[in-house]
């Protein structure tokens, strides 16, 4: 018998570039997924993105709803009608409320683009240009009430080059990122990492830092793609 493929849930606010590259890791079968939905806040540029790709997309206004708490059970119910199991965010621009967050605890993943816990919020590359660091990269985390701040699951990072500007860094860590994204997302969905109290477990061990993703640029593929 073959086993069913865990679903994902992914929601977005913008064009969706992480989003793509999890789909398309998903159709190739480099991700061990269905996508389950896209779901946007707003009329984003990703969800006509996902739609060519051929996912179901849906759009919940956040502006059309009285407070968080209405937006947020209206997200989760959503969710689970497309039968999400776990739920990445790829560039959601909204903050979730920890009802929300408790919800789906170890099932709700993140993508970052810092270090974490260097540069939490937004702006993070100039945050990063400004702070004369050296190397800048992205997280992926566990969402927990804590913004920015639940447990780091995986890390990938760059050199800061003297000639970088906020937007050079943010084009090159992003193509780290639509390695990084798809491939956390099928460790969560096979298993090999969960959530345990506030730790991370890898294969049933605990990280006591997060894994470091070997990308180099002589693994990397055009376009950042994993398949
Ligand atoms: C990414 O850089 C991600 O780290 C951040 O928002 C950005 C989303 O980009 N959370 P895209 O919409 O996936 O292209």
């Amino acid at each position: 018998m073959i086993a069913k493929l865990p679903a994902l849930g992914i929601v977005i606010s913008g064009r969706g570039s992480n989003m793509a590259a999890i789909v398309r890791a998903a159709q190739c079968g480099a991700l061990p997924a269905r996508i389950a939905v896209v779901i946007a806040d707003r009329a984003a540029a990703g969800l006509e993105l996902a739609q060519a790709l051929g996912i179901t997309t849906e759009t919940i206004p956040a502006r059309e709803f009285a407070d968080r708490t209405a937006f947020d059970a209206a997200l989760a119910a959503a969710l689970d009608q497309h039968g999400a199991d776990f739920i990445a965010l790829a560039g959601f621009m909204r903050i979730l409320g920890a009802v929300f967050v408790g919800r789906y605890r170890g099932r709700l993943i993140n993508i970052h683009p810092s270090l974490l816990p260097q540069h939490k919020g937004l702006h993070t590359h100039a945050q990063v240009l400004a702070a004369g660091d050296a190397s800048h990269g992205a997280s992926v985390h566990f969402v927990t009430p804590d913004l920015d701040g639940g447990p780091v699951i995986a890390q990938a990072s760059l050199q800061v080059q003297p000639a970088d500007t906020a937007s050079s860094l943010s084009a090159r860590v992003q193509q780290l990122e639509h390695m990084l994204y798809p491939k956390v997302c099928g460790w969560v969905a096979s298993g090999r990492v969960q959530l345990d109290g506030d730790r991370v477990l890898f294969d049933g061990l605990p990280l006591d830092q997060p894994l470091i993703d070997s990308i180099t640029p002589r693994t990397r593929h055009a376009g950042g793609a994993v398949c």
